[in-house]
């Protein structure tokens, strides 16, 4: 008889897992309050964005924090505010969402990508410098879920070439680097708040920064080149309107109540998920590299390896999900792969800019992790040991019957 659910066997797991986002009567009572306040808008006194701003700031160890309306608006407002101007070059990584290159094109600069390593899933110091030329502006390390990248050798990089670092921290709440929190300790950073973030209001962003000047800068983009003090309608700069709404601002008052607690424990599930995960042969967890001091974890990965398995990734990933653990992937292909950048579909731009032919490009690691890798959701690391062990038994089970995927 069959033991795996997928061919009609008993699930490892039926319970429900928990579900996202996680909000109770005090986003209602904030969002009721809210509407009824008539302030729905930051133009007010006593405006709540800025509350939010000053307490998302501390708690993310920046001096500065700019609300905004996604972390897309959060990243293309960051690239401006450090002076990433038309034909300049930034470098980032294709294994990430596709704001992290998008936010450059908007800023008609050109992402130049450059390969992530595959233990760490992160952007290689050794391939930013090797990409380094005399149109290079800034540097885009992305801590892809919440995992730090190796910040000291790309801020000494940085500093070696007179180059910015503007960090994509869209998945870095709580996330530490050296027991310092991320998003503010290259020059600027973005967060994102979207639906599936730890912390969300359905969309939102922000800005961190410990530096004056850049916070300035980016206050009066997001806030169409306004400058606070100056006339209403005295505009200094083309900027854009990215204000974040208080609505938005009330429930995320109410979710960074709660971030700290969960960030802790997706982390320490993650570290038991690697220790458990790992000892399978075939599966490679993350390398947590020691200043990975706090990873938030937007999702669990390892690499599988179809070898030692003896069944394709997709198979694999089917069964263990029929065994009532959702088990997905990465990303499809690596952000160059996209019509956008194979086709150089920027418009006219492209008379006057120079642009990699994208098309042509295969960064291997990139590749690699997009056919190799099995995830987790965020959610499901907020449960507990218990759950995390239905995780290891449902991946177990799957692989001491492997025989029946054959
Ligand atoms: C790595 C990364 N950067 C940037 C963003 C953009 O954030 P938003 O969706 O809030 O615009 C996302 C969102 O998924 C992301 O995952």
């Amino acid at each position: 008889m069959a033991k795996l659910a997928i061919n009609g066997g008993a699930k490892v797991r039926t319970k429900p897992w928990p579900s996202w986002p996680i909000w109770d009567e005090r986003e209602i009572e904030a969002l009721e309050a809210t509407v009824r306040s008539g302030h729905w808008g930051r133009l007010y006194e006593d405006s709540q964005v800025e509350e939010f701003e000053k307490a998302f700031a501390e708690y993310q160890d920046a001096k500065f924090g700019i609300a905004v309306t996604s972390g897309t608006a959060a990243l293309t407002v960051a690239l401006k505010a450090v002076g990433v101007d038309i034909g300049d070059e930034v470098i980032v990584p294709p294994y990430t969402f596709i704001a992290s290159a998008t936010s450059v094109l908007q800023n008609n600069a050109v992402p130049i990508f450059v390969d992530v390593e595959l233990e760490t899933r992160n952007i290689d110091p050794d391939a930013i410098e090797a990409a380094i030329t005399p149109r290079t502006t800034a540097i885009m390390p992305v801590h892809f879920s919440g995992r730090a990248c190796d910040m000291e050798r790309i801020n000494d990089i940085a500093a070696r070439h007179d180059l910015m670092v503007v960090e994509d921290a869209a998945h870095c709440w709580g996330a530490m680097w050296n027991d310092r929190k991320l998003g503010a300790v290259g020059d600027i950073g973005g967060v994102s708040f979207q639906e599936s973030k730890h912390m969300t209001a359905g969309e939102g962003g922000i800005i961190l920064t410990n530096d004056e000047e850049l916070a300035a800068k980016a206050f009066s983009y997001h806030h169409i080149g306004r400058i606070p003090g100056r006339p209403f309608y005295e505009h200094h700069y083309c900027g854009w309107n990215f204000r974040m709404t208080e609505f938005d601002a009330a429930v995320l008052m109410c979710q960074l109540g709660r971030v700290e607690q969960q960030t802790q424990r997706r982390h320490e599930n993650g570290l038991y998920l690697d220790e458990q995960l790992g000892r399978i042969a075939g599966l490679t967890p993350l390398r947590r590299d020691p200043y990975m001091t706090r990873i938030a974890r937007h999702s669990f990965a390892a690499l599988y390896d179809e070898e030692i398995f003896g069944v394709p990734i997709e198979k694999f990933r089917e069964a263990v999900s029929a065994e009532g653990v959702g088990c997905g992937g990465g990303y499809p292909h690596p952000l160059y792969k996209n019509p956008l950048f194979a086709e150089k579909r920027f418009g006219r731009i492209t008379e006057m800019i120079e642009y990699p032919d994208y098309g042509d490009m295969y960064l291997p690691n990139s590749e690699r992790l997009c056919q190799e890798l099995i995830s987790f959701g965020q959610a499901y690391l907020l449960g507990t040991r218990e759950d995390m062990d239905d995780i290891v038994r449902a991946v177990e089970k799957v692989k001491q019957n492997v025989d029946e995927l054959r």
